[in-house]
């Protein structure tokens, strides 16, 4: 199965979200792979430091996450959105980005209708404003917005205690 993160916008945790993604299916007890299609190469480099595997992007894994370069003009995002089973689109709450993300879940659409897609909103404080408008705010993105519960940073310490 290929899930492959992607945002218009740079910055709002696509990368962030596929280690958090790594780590659970790991726990899991499913094999995972990261393949990074952002030059920028944040997830390998973090991956290296937390996990030593080494990643063989041919390999045979239960899951292959892509993670791609901020913006939508790249080809290594429109063929990473091409090779997805999943395509989870990543956003913060701010309205910009959620406009953003709109256009992220048309790019998909548009490139690989038999994706599923959903929307992932990422750095949301429950304490402000943006944050207690999100689930009406998820009514205009074009996908069905994977429930928000807790921050991936919230997550995350939930998953290492
Ligand atoms: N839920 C969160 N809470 C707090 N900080 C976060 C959260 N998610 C991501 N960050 C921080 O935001 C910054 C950007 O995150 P990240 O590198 O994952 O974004 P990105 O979308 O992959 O960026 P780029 O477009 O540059 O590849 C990092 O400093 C990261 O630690
Ligand atoms: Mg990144």
């Amino acid at each position: 199965m290929v899930i492959t993160l992607l945002a218009k916008k740079g910055g709002v945790g696509k990368s962030t979200v596929c280690l958090l993604l790594h780590e659970a299916f790991k726990k899991a007890g499913k094999s995972v792979a990261i393949q990074d299609w952002d030059a920028q190469g944040t997830s390998t480099r973090a991956l290296s430091l937390i996990d030593s595997q080494r990643v063989m992007p041919n390999g045979e894994y239960d899951v292959h996450l892509y993670d791609t370069p901020p913006g939508l003009e790249h080809q290594a995002t429109a063929a990473a959105v091409r090779s997805a089973d999943i395509a989870i689109v990543v956003t913060s709450p701010a309205p910009a980005d959620i406009w953003e993300a709109a256009e992220a879940v048309e790019f998909v659409k548009a490139n690989n209708p038999d994706a599923v897609v959903r929307v992932l909103f990422n750095k949301v404080r429950r304490n402000t404003l943006l944050g207690r408008l999100i689930e009406e705010s998820g009514k205009n993105v074009g996908a069905p917005v994977i429930p928000v519960h807790l921050s991936a940073r919230e997550c995350y310490q939930h998953a290492v205690g």
